[in-house]
């Protein structure tokens, strides 16, 4: 059984979870079971989300495809030039938004989304797949949620997809 013990009051909240995720996937190389149980740690350590998960960058179709995560039922596939996961993907870079409503071509798969945080997930330059954060409450990510967020993905994302 595994226990969230990161509290998002407490000062050492992204220490903490990092810490948690690292062990979460450790000794597993199974990149689905590691995605999902990743997305379900964060869904539920970091309060006032209704969506965390992942898509995963198919090469084959040029486009980002849904992999897995906690919420409800989303767009399956999302072309690199539409919306704020397509941004992150296309940018290379963690994207935030504040107020989706305001953000000329996102994409409402949730109508209840206000604020989004969107994460890419790299294999030294190459994007392989995006962790999406969604909130009911516009202007739920901070810098500091969006920086600590990024720091912790980026390891991640050196152990998910390790240099071939
Ligand atoms: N809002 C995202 C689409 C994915 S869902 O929020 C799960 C976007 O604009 O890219």
């Amino acid at each position: 059984m595994w226990i969230i013990n990161a509290r998002y009051d407490s000062p050492d909240f992204f220490e903490t979870l990092d810490r948690e995720l690292d062990s979460l996937i450790t000794g597993e190389p199974n990149l689905v079971a590691n995605l999902a149980n990743i997305s379900s740690w964060i869904y539920h350590a970091l309060p006032d989300l209704n969506w965390s998960g992942f898509y995963l960058w198919n090469e084959a179709d040029g486009e980002l495809v849904l992999g897995p995560f906690q919420g409800l039922p989303a767009c399956i596939r999302i072309r690199p030039e539409r919306g704020v996961c397509g941004r992150s993907y296309t940018s290379g870079q963690t994207v935030r938004v504040d107020d989706v409503h305001a953000f000329p071509g996102h994409i409402a798969c949730d109508a209840a989304s206000r604020s989004e945080l969107v994460i890419p997930l790299k294999q030294g330059s190459t994007v392989k797949a995006i962790l999406d954060l969604d909130s009911p409450t516009p202007g739920r990510f901070s810098d500091r949620d969006a920086a600590e967020l990024t720091k912790i993905v980026e390891r991640l994302a050196t152990r998910l997809f390790p240099a071939p």
